[in-house]
């Protein structure tokens, strides 16, 4: 007889579903082995497409809703979210069994504290990545790395960073809905919550997965 495994505590409870998924999300901002690190972020372009890449999760604060992304100020998707903010945003957790779908809308800052710290707090191998010449996508006829010829496979010095500094952006997603889907052998579990601005807490509720 096959015996199956022991359930975990937030099988039937939404609040404890609810904290499992912000305890797996937090902690992929530090953690480079942690799923939460590359969420898959999606945006919606100008022909109403959804536009996926994977991005590095740099923050993420369940008490402020907020995830924080780094991304070149001239990607395509600066342009898509000034059109159009609303962001989806995908987790899986092959291990924990668990899909997490993030849902909110985007604000991008380039000035001020925020973005001075967290320029600041960036290796200078991966603001290397902002000196490039070119905007993210722009076509080429040879192969490219974008960037200029005199840092081309070198490890940059913090003064040799200055003009990079203007390519650099924050993508802010404050989250107002998050669904979850639990995968177990007993029979799967799906969850979503909903924030409601005027009572200022979440609310949620069973799925049929
Ligand atoms: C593992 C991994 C991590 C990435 N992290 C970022 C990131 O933090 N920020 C970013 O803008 N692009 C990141 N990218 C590149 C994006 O997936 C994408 O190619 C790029 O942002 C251009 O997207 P866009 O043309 O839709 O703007 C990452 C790609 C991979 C494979």
């Amino acid at each position: 007889m096959t015996t199956i495994p022991a359930l975990p505590d937030f099988y039937n409870d939404l609040d404890l579903s609810f904290t499992k998924a912000w305890d797996l999300i937090e902690p992929g901002a530090s953690k480079r082995s942690s799923p939460a690190h590359t969420p898959v972020v999606g945006s919606v372009d100008a022909a109403g497409l959804s536009q996926l890449r994977v991005m590095v999760l740099r923050e993420a604060d369940r008490n402020t809703r907020r995830l924080r992304f780094h991304t070149d100020s001239r990607s395509a998707k600066i342009e898509d979210f000034a059109e159009d903010d609303r962001v989806s945003i995908l987790m899986y957790d092959a291990t924990e069994k668990l899909q997490l779908r993030l849902f909110g809308t985007v604000s991008v800052q380039t000035e001020g504290a925020a973005v001075d710290a967290a320029w600041a707090s960036s290796t200078t191998f991966a603001r290397r990545c902002y000196l490039a010449e070119k905007a993210p996508g722009i076509g080429s006829d040879l192969p490219t790395s974008g960037l200029p010829a005199w840092i081309e496979g070198r490890q940059p010095l913090e003064e040799q960073l200055g003009e990079a500094r203007a390519n650099f952006a924050i993508l802010w997603c404050d989250i107002t809905e998050m669904e979850w889907l639990y995968l177990a052998n007993a029979g799967h579990r799906r969850a979503r919550w909903t924030w409601d601005g005027s009572l200022q807490s979440w609310s949620g509720r069973w799925l049929v997965p």
